[in-house]
C-alpha cells in the first residue's frame, strides 16, 4: 500500500491540501484503492517553536519509508529569508534527487486565459530540471559588506541532470502522444551551459524523430509563449527557466490558483505540490483556489498507476468550472471548502452513474 506524507506547510497550503486530502481519500474509498496518509508537522510554525527546520532522519524518514508526498506551500513573513521553505522544499528536492519536475497547464475553458486570441484547448506541459542550475547554493560572498563586494551564483549543469530531464520530456511525448518538444534556454549568452543543453537535446532527439522538436531562448520564447500558445506542448528546461515559464504558463492557462506539480524521481519517490506558494494576502481568508492543489491528487493517482481515477479528478475540476462554482480568483464566490464539496459531490454523481 502507498504511503503518502502529507505536509500542508504554511499559509494557504494547509486550507488548499485539507481539500486536496479529502478529494484523495474520497476516490480512494469509491475505487478502493489503498493509501496511508499520515501527517507531517513541517513549517514555519514548527521553525518559530523549536528552531528546527528539517532533520536529517526527516529526510530519511521521508526518503525511504514513503512513496510519495503531498505539500502545500512553504513561506511565512515571520520567518526573514524563508529559510525554513528553502531547507525543507529544496531539501527535498535535492535530497531525493526528484529530477523531473513536472508542472502541466491545461486551459478548461476559453474565458479563464487572459490572452484574447487563446484557443479553446491549450495544454502545456512543463519539464522543469529540478536537481541543478542556479538552485544549488554554489557560490558565495567576498568582501562582503565593503564597496568590492562580489556576489557569485553558480550556475550548475551536469551532462547527467541534463541527459535525464530530456529524456524524460521525450519520453513523456512519446508516451502520451504529443507532437512536439521544446527547448528552452539561452545558448546565445550561456555558451557552456547553454552549449551543453543544445547538444543533449539534439543527440537524446535524434531518438524520437517523429516528434517535432524545437530549441528557443527563453526571451523570444516567453513572448511566443503569449502570443501563439497554442503552439507549445512539451517544453523542457532548466530549473530556473522551468520556474519562471512555468508561472507564465499557468497564467495564460487560467492562473496560479490552478496549477499543480510533480516533483519526480521513478523508482524512488515523488512530491506532489501546487505551483503557486503560501499566498500570505489571502491566507486565512477562505479565497484560496483549491484547484492546484486538488489537481495534484489527479497526478499523484496518474502516478500510481490509476490513471481512470486521475481523469475522473480532472473531470470533476472541469465541471466545477463550467458550472461558475469557483473562487474568486477565477471569477466565482465560493470559499476554499465549498469549491472542495463541491468537487467531491460531483465526484459521488459520476460514481453513482459510472459505478
Ligand atoms: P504566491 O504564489 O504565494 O502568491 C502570488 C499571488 O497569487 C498572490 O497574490 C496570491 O494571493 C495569489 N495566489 C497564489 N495562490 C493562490 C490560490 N491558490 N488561490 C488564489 N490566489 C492565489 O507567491 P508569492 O507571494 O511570491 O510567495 C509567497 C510565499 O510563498 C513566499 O514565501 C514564497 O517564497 C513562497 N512560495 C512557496 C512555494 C512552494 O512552497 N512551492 C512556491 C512559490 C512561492
Ligand atoms: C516553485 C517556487 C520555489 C522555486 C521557491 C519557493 C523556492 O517558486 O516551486 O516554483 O523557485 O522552485
Ligand atoms: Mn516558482
Amino acid at each position: 500500500m502507498p504511503r503518502i506524507a502529507v505536509i500542508p506547510g504554511d499559509g494557504i497550503g494547509l486550507e488548499v491540501v485539507r481539500e486536496a486530502r479529502r478529494v484523495l481519500e474520497h476516490v480512494a474509498q469509491a475505487e478502493k484503492l489503498d493509501f496511508e496518509l499520515k501527517d507531517w508537522d513541517l513549517g514555519a510554525d514548527r521553525f518559530l517553536r523549536d528552531g528546527i527546520t528539517i532533520t536529517d532522519e526527516e529526510f530519511r524518514s521521508l526518503d525511504e519509508d514513503y512513496d510519495a508526498i503531498l505539500l502545500g506551500a512553504l513561506g511565512d513573513p515571520r520567518v526573514p529569508g524563508n529559510q525554513h521553505a528553502k531547507d525543507i522544499l529544496l531539501g527535498l528536492r535535492f535530497k531525493l534527487d526528484l529530477y523531473i519536475n513536472f508542472r502541466p497547464c491545461v486551459l478548461l475553458s476559453p474565458e479563464l486565459s487572459p490572452l484574447a486570441s487563446s484557443e479553446g484547448a491549450l495544454r502545456l506541459e512543463i519539464f522543469r530540471e529540478n536537481t541543478e542550475g542556479e538552485y544549488t547554493g554554489m557560490g558565495g560572498i567576498f568582501k562582503g559588506d565593503t564597496r568590492d563586494e562580489i556576489a557569485l551564483e553558480e550556475n550548475v549543469a551536469t551532462r547527467k541532470g541534463v541527459e535525464r530531464i530530456i529524456r524524460a520530456a521525450f519520453e513523456y511525448a512519446d508516451s502520451r502522444g504529443r507532437g512536439r518538444v521544446t527547448l528552452v534556454d539561452k545558448s546565445n549568452v550561456m555558451r557552456y551551459v547553454g552549449g551543453l543543453w543544445r547538444r543533449v537535446f539534439s543527440e537524446v532527439g535524434a531518438e524520437y524523430t517523429h516528434i517535432e522538436q524545437d530549441a528557443m531562448y527563453v526571451d523570444a520564447m516567453v513572448m511566443d509563449l503569449v502570443r501563439r500558445p497554442g503552439r507549445y506542448e512539451v517544453i523542457v528546461a532548466s530549473n530556473l527557466f522551468g520556474d519562471i515559464v512555468s508561472d507564465l504558463a499557468a497564467e495564460v492557462t487560467g492562473g496560479l490558483g490552478l496549477a499543480p506539480s510533480a516533483n519526480i524521481h521513478p523508482g524512488r519517490n515523488a512530491l506532489f505540490e501546487p505551483v503557486h506558494g503560501s499566498a500570505p494576502d489571502i491566507a486565512g481568508t477562505g479565497r484560496a483556489n483549491p484547484v492546484g492543489a486538488i489537481r495534484c491528487v489527479g497526478l499523484l493517482l496518474d502516478h500510481f498507476g490509476h490513471r481512470e481515477a486521475a481523469d475522473r479528478v480532472e473531470g470533476a475540476v472541469a465541471a466545477s468550472f463550467q458550472a461558475g462554482q469557483t473562487t474568486p480568483d477565477v471569477g466565482g464566490s465560493l470559499s476554499t471548502e465549498e469549491v472542495g464539496t463541491w468537487i467531491l459531490q460531483h465526484l459521488d454523481a459520476a460514481y453513482a452513474v459510472h459505478g
